[in-house]
């Protein structure tokens, strides 16, 4: 880590290791929402490598007290502090510093460091905002052990939460008490957390595979603590599972977990004290869908699992984030595919990659999986770091296999426990382990852009020789021009025309491994001898290589091969690519291959329901618009919805016949069928909406709706289809959930997406209500968030309204919650790509936010999305 460099960018080669080690930090807290003292006693070592450095230390709004260097108080000349660091010279060698400063918990919109969430006082640090709480080394190479004590008021913060484990507890004058902490492992101050507050629990005791004892609690405000039992049970399923699937143990006696209202992100693996955002907790059949069920579950699980993938072995540097988070979103998703159907579990990963990473990739904002240089790294929080970064392990895994990938990862936690490490710490771990050399897989993490395949086929009747040509292109992205191949493991098959699989090897110069071919060069060719016909060849099965692929096919080809491939990830995306086809290239017999393909599972009654609810979502804006160049909104909008109507007049019947077959399986229950049926039937419900105005189904759906997931899906038909009785029933909806923030984001979301330009006005008049509460990061998403990415439409109007919206309320929400903002302004990613009259509107809202936006985070944004 290091200093920016003039032009203002921090830039990985700059690394170098900090000149001050914290061997250990022992924090008070006197917490008062308008005024918290931090008293912080840090015993510090120089690196004997870098000796008689200054002590530089980061600290902002911060108003200090105190400061004293063994115990003697500093004189004002040996030190300065400039509102960004403070600077102490003359120290001698290892001594400890003492220092008291004053914050401001309740003034502190930004919910970075100590800030107050209704009753509640909670931290959030990473990535910098430790710095925010105390002066202190805020880079995650500095890993001291911690003591952490807490004092407040008894009947305004009962509850005491810090990392760690809880060490005593006493009272103190005044109506105060006291608690003390021990965080015994070297943990790096991102991962620093307190909870303070009126909080109740739900709580189970457990004994790991170890046999520690172990006390995981789920916190909550009083009222809300009724929903947190699924969550509380999602922790002990992650425990369970990292035992038996990564032999990883808990290492404390506690696990606390807190649920806020108030919380930028999703949740936060804080060592022994995770905060979550409220909307990944709470819930229950009343007030949570099903899809809320299974985010909070993979939320849990992801930061449970963060306790070794993150916590236990930490980043050298702010560079590596994806060495974190990557791993953490591969093995999240490996556990919720454990847990339930795996098939789906990667079709839902593929749909976000393909619409939404993807759309990254080829937009202003993309960057590697490994940036190589920041303005600000909360701006780095993203799908590439993400979602990229866990196919990338998921790409290693593929390579190696279950069991060599287990050993190079046992052998990654032994070798950087208690570590601050690098993607080439774990690199090496698993070229020692499977001693395969991954220099050119190391690509994946260097090199932006998601690689395309284009692949031809030639078959020679005379001989019967197959050919296939693979010719791998990875596009230009900003800073990065061009490219070199990258080791793409490429799962095929080839059927003859009975469907049975041709299993003959081909001949190749790429490496082959089971049911891969290993391509490591711009092109390779493939090629069987003698077959009695020319096969049908299917590519990319369980979506293993994260890439685009151009093959040219028949409608009727790809439309045999969802037929004869078994592999539910080819078959669900095969529908997907004719759906594409018959929308953007009008490809009326691709149209027709699918109805005939639908029709098909819709009276199958062998098909999995949530299979075939997967079939029926067709592709996305964004994945549409991603294969659309330049990219007309309107267009590819009005002719998703032709094929939508035809669709569903043409399938009606078995539609319906699905939909009331199912009623009985839907009724209740979080078990795998149950939630597949309500899948299935909701899926069907929106269909069947389109070509009902009175929208009968849909009210009767919501008269007699059983749980949310039924009562949500219903109402938002009835809004998005303008039915009669829409109005009514929103109001009904509303009154019965007014007390509760969460489901008001819901009815609020579906407003903003309904699927026409005039949703704009919804959006205008939310704005203008009582229910906009911009310091809320939850109601901006529900607002404005779900309105941009989930409305493209009304984004999109040609007349620029749908950007103004957006754009118009970025300088207040700068001034307010600078990651709230940039995530909105994020939003605008794609604008280069869309169609001229458009993209000049895009330009001119962007270019009139110059000067409006003062945070580093928008700042950068702004300037790489206008940078030419
Ligand atoms: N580290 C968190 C996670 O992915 C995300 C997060 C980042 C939360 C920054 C808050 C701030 O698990
Ligand atoms: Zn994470």
């Amino acid at each position: 880590m290091s200093l920016p460099r003039d032009d203002g960018h921090v830039h990985l080669a700059d690394y170098v290791p900090p000149a001050w080690r914290i061997r250990h930090a022992d924090l008070a807290f006197d917490l008062d929402p308008d005024a918290t003292e931090v008293h912080a006693r840090l015993s510090l070592a120089p690196d004997p490598d870098q000796p008689r450095q200054p002590l530089v230390l980061d600290g902002e709004a911060l108003t200090l007290l105190a400061i004293a260097v063994d115990g003697r108080p500093l004189p004002a000349d040996r030190y300065a502090y400039d509102g960004n660091t403070l600077r102490i010279e003359g120290l001698a060698g290892a001594c400890e510093l003492e220092t008291r400063v004053r914050v401001h918990p309740a003034g502190n919109t930004r919910l970075e460091g100590l800030y107050q969430s209704g009753r509640l006082l909670l931290t959030q640090c990473e990535a910098e905002g430790f710095r925010r709480i105390t002066f202190f080394t805020d880079r995650p190479d500095v890993m001291p052990r911690w003591r952490i004590t807490l004092r407040a008021a008894r009947e305004r913060f009962p509850v005491l939460l810090a990392n760690g484990n809880p060490v005593a507890r006493r009272e103190l004058d005044d109506g105060r008490h006291e608690s003390t902490w021990e965080n015994p492992h070297p943990t790096p101050c991102y991962l620093f957390a307190i909870a303070a507050g009126d909080l109740d629990r739900v709580t189970h005791s457990v004994r790991t595979a170890e046999g520690r004892e172990v006390e995981l609690n789920v916190w909550a405000e009083p009222a809300d603590v009724a929903r947190c039992a699924y969550a509380l049970g999602a922790v002990e399923r992650s425990l369970r599972w990292d035992e038996r699937r990564f032999g990883r143990g808990y290492d404390l006696d506690v696990f606390n977990v807190v649920a806020a209202q108030d919380f930028t992100m999703g949740a936060m693996e804080n060592k022994g004290l995770n905060i979550f955002n409220a909307r990944y907790i709470l819930a229950d059949e009343a007030t949570a869908t099903d899809a809320d069920f299974l985010a909070i579950e993979s939320v849990v699980a992801h930061e449970y699992l963060h306790n070794w993938s993150g916590n236990r072995v930490t980043l050298r540097d702010w560079f590596q984030l994806s060495l974190k988070e990557g791993l953490t979103v591969f093995r999240d998703s490996e556990f919720s595919a454990d847990l339930h159907s795996r098939a789906i579990k990667r079709i839902e990963a593929v749909r976000v990659l393909r619409g939404r990473q993807f759309a990254e990739d080829s937009g202003a904002l993309a960057h590697p999986v490994r940036p190589d240089r920041y303005r600000e790294i909360s701006n780095f929080y993203t799908l590439t770091i993400y979602e990229k970064g866990a196919e990338v392990i998921r790409l290693l895994h593929t390579l190696l296999g279950e069991d060599v990938f287990r050993a190079g990862m046992d052998r990654y936690f032994a070798d950087n426990d208690g570590r601050a490490a690098t993607i080439e710490d774990f690199l090496a771990a698993h070229a020692a382990a499977s001693g395969r050399d991954l220099t050119q897989f190391a690509l994946w993490y260097s090199q932006a852009g998601t690689p395309e395949l284009a692949i031809t086929e030639h078959f020679d009747t005379a001989t019967g020789d197959y050919t296939l040509t693979v010719d791998q292109h990875v596009p230009p992205t900003p800073g990065q021009p061009v490219k070199q191949p990258m080791l793409v493991p490429l799962r095929l098959a080839l059927y003859a025309d009975d469907g049975t699989a041709i299993t003959a090897a081909p001949e190749t110069d790429a490496a082959r491994n089971g049911d891969l071919v290993e391509l490591v060069a711009a092109r390779h060719v493939l090629r069987w001898r003698g077959l009695a016909g020319k096969p049908l060849a299917t590519f990319n099965q369980g979506f293993a290589a994260p890439v685009k692929i151009a093959f040219s096919q028949s409608p009727a080809d790809l439309a045999r091969s969802v037929r004869v491939e078994r592999d539910e990830v080819y078959r669900w995306d095969g529908l997907q690519q004719l759906a594409t086809r018959a929308i953007l290239q009008h490809d009326v017999l691709a149209a027709d291959a699918l109805e005939a393909a639908l029709q098909d599972l819709l009276t199958d009654p062998a098909a999995d329901p949530a299979f075939v609810a997967e079939c029926l979502a067709l592709p996305d804006f964004d994945t549409l618009a991603d294969a659309m160049d330049p990219v007309d909104p309107e267009a590819l909008l009005d002719a998703r919805d032709a094929l939508l109507d035809r669709l569903s007049r043409a399938l009606a019947a078995p539609l319906q016949a699905r939909y009331d077959a199912m009623e009985a399986a839907a009724a209740q229950g979080l078990d795998g069928p149950a939630m597949a049926a309500r899948a299935l039937r909701n899926a069907c419900l929106g269909w069947l909406t389109r070509v009902d105005p009175a929208a009968v189904l849909a009210q009767r759906q919501f008269d007699r709706a059983r749980n949310m997931t039924e009562r949500g899906a219903a109402l938002r038909c009835l809004l998005h289809f303008d039915a009669p009785g829409a109005a009514a029933a929103l109001a009904a909806f509303r009154g019965q959930f007014a007390h509760d923030p969460l489901v008001t984001d819901k009815w609020i979301g579906w407003l903003a997406t309904r699927p026409h330009a005039s949703a704009t006005q919804a959006v205008t008049e939310l704005l203008a209500s009582e229910w906009w509460k911009p310091a809320n990061p939850n109601r901006v998403r529900a607002v404005l968030g779900s309105f941009q990415r989930g409305n493209p439409r009304a984004f999109h109007r040609a007349d620029g309204e749908g950007f103004r919206l957006v754009a118009g309320q970025l300088p207040g929400l700068d001034a307010t919650n600078p990651q709230v903002a940039a995530r909105l302004l994020g939003g605008f990613e794609g604008w280069r790509r869309l169609h001229p009259p458009l993209r000049a509107v895009a330009r001119a809202t962007l270019a009139g936010l110059e000067g409006q936006l003062h945070s580093p985070d928008c700042r950068d944004l702004l300037a790489r999305l206008l940078v030419d």
